[in-house]
């Protein structure tokens, strides 16, 4: 069934009720289980296991293999974040965000008139921040993997060495970001071969970047920080200001972060902290969204998506206006997602009414005490758990592969505030808590994220998709706690999202009925077509049996593989 029917079919004439029907059925497992964005990936991880390897060796491995087959947005160029949660109950999160250049500063992006330069931060040298995979990606399989760092890495170089066939959706892929790929001749070699595409069957050979992975195997993350692989980065950015030096490499640091703890509805949310906004957000929108009766105003009602969608629009308003690197910034994360902090949305919540984004009334905080892309969540044998979110932010990130090592850089540097008030890719409108500094990290919208069921692992869940991250985690999560859904129709469900700025309500085309967005329109909301979004990837703990059930997202063409 394509997603198009079966979404007309969860949701013909639903403007009350609940989904209607039951979707696909979660793959189940008893063991281990990789839900990832590609299937040779997943394979990866589900060998990593049962080769003894546990949930970290796995997930480095997956993503060492999305690297290899899923070159839009799996990444060595890239960063992003690990969740790690271990059997015995600790959760550790290690941060490998990409950090800006020494040679950036705020007003980076620029023209001597104080306009933004089109393009500057989304495309080519400039637009790369200091990748963090290769650093993250080594130090959580150093410090908590059971196999060797070769063990998880070989299988990506042989993929790169031998290759493998291009799928449908890879060959669409990477037509569609033609325009972009062929501004680079390495770029437009290896992805574009040479202008003659790579159709659907036939192999993509990456000979460079399996030089680049056996320097990684062999070295760590020194393989790519220093040595020849830095060399031939430093080279490739000397002509364009020097944008990226072997210095910037050898500074760059994975950190440890302190994950962010909420509930909802009694089960224990365990989330991603400052640099990302993701966390934050999506408790501050949980801590609202609790003090109403969801589950009875019915998944896909026009009641629980005002509902939501003003939710999602007084969040992303604090994300707008207060959030960045509290390396480099304070903001008040811990008053935001205090559950009194919601009582200040509930109180002003109009249940017929949408609200004007300029004219929210100005947030009364709780008194100060004392936080293309793609997702991958694997669970193994023994419990341990793993939530990654990597990013070389657009897809195939800045276009730029850097002669010689097949990297393919990223575009992270537009997730800064370029200019205050000017919307950057997403249409994010920031402020200065995120301006551009050196050493520092861009604001991320991503969000891996775990649910407890008294104490014990429910549910692993992230996704791509920008700012729209935050909000098909936080739809993930509704419908599974307040609408009952099984984690594949909780996933397959139609999304919708709301940024604050634009004011405007997206929709996922052909998702909804015609009586629930005249209801919406009727509201107040101006509504907005999306195509897809997000591309979800989610395990879930059956509590009594322990049963892993997974599921990837129609939207993209993942696979979640069990055994
Ligand atoms: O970190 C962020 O929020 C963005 N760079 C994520 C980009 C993304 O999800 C694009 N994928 N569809």
């Amino acid at each position: 069934m394509t997603l198009l029917s079966l979404t007309a079919l969860l949701f013909s004439g639903v403007e009350q009720g609940q989904l209607l029907g039951a979707s696909r059925a979660p793959i189940r497992a008893k063991q281990g289980m990789v839900a990832s964005a590609e299937k040779l990936a997943s394979q990866i991880g589900i060998d990593t296991l049962k080769k003894g390897g546990n949930a970290v060796d796995a997930a480095v491995a997956v993503g060492f293999a999305l690297a290899v087959t899923h070159p839009s947005a799996g990444n060595l160029g890239g960063g992003g974040f690990m969740m790690i949660r271990f059997a015995n109950g600790n959760t550790v999160c290690i941060d490998y965000r990409e950090t800006a250049p020494a040679a950036a500063g705020r007003d980076v992006y620029l023209d001597a008139d104080g306009q933004i330069v089109p393009k500057a931060s989304t495309q080519g040298y400039r637009a790369s921040g200091v990748p963090g995979t290769p650093a993250g990606l080594c130090l959580a399989q150093k410090k908590y993997g059971r196999l060797s760092l070769k063990d998880v890495v070989q299988p990506s170089i042989d993929l790169a060495e031998q290759g493998f066939l291009v799928s449908d959706s890879l060959s669409d892929s990477l037509k569609g970001a033609a325009h972009v790929l062929e501004l680079f001749p390495e770029s437009r070699r290896i992805y574009l071969n040479s202008g003659k595409y790579l159709e659907p069957g036939e192999r993509l050979i990456q000979k460079d970047l399996a030089w680049s992975l056996k320097a990684i195997r062999d070295n760590g993350a020194d393989g790519f920080y220093r040595g020849e692989v830095a060399a031939k980065i430093a080279a490739a950015y000397e002509p364009h200001g020097r944008w990226m030096t072997q210095e910037d490499l050898v500074k760059y640091e994975p950190k440890f972060r302190t994950p962010l703890r909420g509930s909802y509805r009694g089960y224990d949310v365990i989330t991603m902290p400052p640099p990302s906004s993701g966390g934050t957000v999506l408790l501050e929108m949980l801590n609202a969204l609790e003090g109403f009766d969801v589950s009875s105003m019915g998944a896909g009602s026009s009641r629980t998506i005002h509902l939501m969608a003003e939710v999602m629009r007084h969040a992303f308003r604090d994300r707008a206006e207060l959030m960045g690197d509290t390396d480099f910034v304070k903001v008040p994360t811990s008053q935001l997602i205090r559950k009194s902090y919601a009582s200040e949305f509930r109180k002003r919540f109009n249940p017929d009414k949408a609200s004007d984004s300029l004219a929210l009334p100005a947030r009364v905080l709780p008194a100060n005490e004392a936080t293309e892309t793609t997702h991958f969540s694997v669970v193994d044998k023994d419990g341990n758990a793993v939530a990654n979110t990597y990013t070389l932010n657009g897809g195939y990130g800045s276009g730029v592969a850097i002669e010689g090592t097949g990297i393919l850089m990223n575009n992270e540097m537009d997730d800064f505030t370029s200019k205050p008030g000017v919307p950057n890719a997403y249409g994010l409108i920031q402020s200065d808590a995120n301006a551009i500094a050196r050493g520092k990290r861009p604001l991320s919208a991503m969000t891996p994220t775990f649910l407890l069921r008294e104490g014990k692992l429910f549910l692993v869940i992230g996704s791509p998709g920008g700012p729209t991250i935050i909000n098909t985690v936080l739809q993930v999560i509704v419908n599974v706690v307040d609408f009952g859904l099984t984690i594949q129709e909780a996933i397959d469900a139609p999304r919708f999202h709301h940024q604050w700025l634009p004011d405007e309500l997206r929709i996922e085309i052909h998702g909804f009925s015609e009586d629930v967005t005249k209801a919406l329109e009727s509201r107040g909301h101006r509504l907005a077509l999306l195509g897809l979004m997000g591309d979800a990837e989610g395990i879930m703990l059956e509590p009594k049996s322990g049963m892993r059930l997974g599921a990837s997202d129609p939207r993209g063409d993942g696979q979640t593989i069990g055994y």
